[in-house]
């Protein structure tokens, strides 16, 4: 992995970036070889030594990492020297040294989501990918799109936006969960596909639950019908090994700045090859880039340090290998819950098939005010998500792989005693 170019001469990342905590990355991970990530999952001496690469104080439990994580420190640092260099000649760095290593870091994402780099475009955050899908895909009157109350609320009113600008209609799939059946899911957006509908919108790893949807097998139904499909992958990407191929979709926008623990303020947009061409992006796009991945990217003066800093997120992810990330964040989950379930009732709105279940959970307490306690978690800095939503009316937690034992202990002492 080289940063070509970023002192006029060509150099590793690594050379050019501290990287004493890279290295004791390294030899962790040379020490615990041989373990399986099954067996790393409950390693507690491993993964505190995976913490201290985020130099964390310790302030604050952070359980809402589904919003957003923080980078380790390698990351940091990265964004923090490349923001020096900037400022030190801002016109001349940003747009004739770093301008040339996007497609460095393009590759890089590319690959990890085995598409080809002529598909991605860098974006700000999930918010920016998906939207450039939302406004530009051309739509007309009539032309139906399936959509979800349960999808994320900003891109749920994106949709709606569009449908009062251009009356297009917006056919609603209702999702009251936990769903434990995917079958369920599958026939409830199949049910609403008719010959007016042009897209649907799905979101891989609900944001309101950590379900992971079926979305192939929803996708390939679509696709037997001419129908498009866009995939919000804001909470699969860097966390479930997913290849897009695999989910047959057409487009796919997510942020790196929650699972992949990328610079705060960058995201993907995946386009299917065949459909570069017909969207129009939120940022106009000089005639050359009709076909061109690239007419997505046309956004202005932005911080690009943060776009080449990807890669050392995306580095650090690959040597530690998703599945002991999906390991760790698995056993973490169901510790919490079996740790609260001695103590305490509570209505799981996640769900309990393994097969569809992400690290991700939200649950409501039975004999507690669910509104004070939060309230009561927030003043004793333990930070979680609060989720009101359909049916669905409880807390959210998403500890990530720096998450301790010991955090999730103080955060399950605090609730058997509220
Ligand atoms: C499912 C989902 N989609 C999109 C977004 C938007 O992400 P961002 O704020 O990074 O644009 C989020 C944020 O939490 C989300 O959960």
């Amino acid at each position: 992995m080289k940063m070509a170019g970023l002192l006029g001469v060509s150099i590793p990342v690594q050379g050019f970036l501290p990287n004493t905590r890279s290295n004791s990355l390294d030899a962790l991970l040379v020490e615990h070889d041989d373990f399986s990530s099954n067996e790393l999952a409950s390693k507690e001496e491993f993964w505190r030594e995976i913490r201290e690469q985020f130099g964390l104080s310790g302030e604050w439990v952070n359980l809402n990492n589904g919003g957003v994580s923080p980078s380790p420190i390698v990351v940091q640092e990265a964004v923090e020297l490349l923001n020096r260099k900037t400022n030190e000649i801002p016109s001349r760095f940003l747009w004739s040294t770093l301008i040339k290593q996007r497609d460095e870091t393009r590759k890089v994402l590319a690959n990890l989501l085995s598409a080809h780099p002529t598909e991605v475009a860098i974006q700000r955050n999930a918010t920016e990918a998906l939207e450039n899908i939302v406004f530009g895909l051309p739509l007309e009157q009539g032309d139906e799109v399936i959509v979800s109350e349960r999808d994320y609320p900003s891109i749920v009113n994106a949709w709606k936006q569009r449908a009062r600008r251009d009356k297009i209609e917006l056919k609603w799939v209702s999702l009251d969960f936990p769903i434990d059946n995917p079958n369920k899911i599958i026939r409830k957006y199949k049910r609403l596909m008719s010959p007016k509908t042009k897209l649907v919108h799905i979101t891989h790893i609900n944001n309101y639950n950590g379900q992971i949807m079926p979305v192939a097998e929803i996708a390939k139904i679509a696709k037997s019908k001419g129908i498009e499909v866009l995939v919000d992958a804001a909470h699969s990407f860097g966390n479930l090994d997913f290849k897009v191929q695999d989910l047959h979709c057409d487009y796919l926008g997510t942020s790196l700045h929650k699972w992949l623990m990328a610079p705060i303020g960058t995201g993907l947009l995946y386009v299917r090859q065949s459909k570069i061409q017909k969207i129009w992006p939120l940022f106009a796009h000089p005639p050359k880039h009709d076909d061109k991945i690239e007419k997505f990217e046309h956004l202005g003066t932005r911080a690009l340090g943060l776009e080449i800093a990807i890669i050392q997120a995306t580095t650090f992810q690959e040597k530690l290998g998703l599945d002991k990330k999906w390991a760790r964040l698995q056993y973490l989950k169901d510790y919490l819950l079996e740790e609260l379930q001695k103590q305490n009732r509570f209505k799981l709105y996640s769900t309990s098939n393994p097969k569809y279940a992400s690290g991700i959970i939200t649950l409501e307490f039975k004999d507690k005010n669910n509104i004070r306690l939060y309230q009561a978690l927030t003043q004793e800095k333990i930070h979680l998500g609060r989720i009101t939503n359909g049916n669905i009316n409880g807390l959210r937690i998403s500890p990530h792989i720096y998450t301790s034992i010991e955090e999730l202990d103080r955060f399950i002492a605090f609730v058997n005693d509220f």
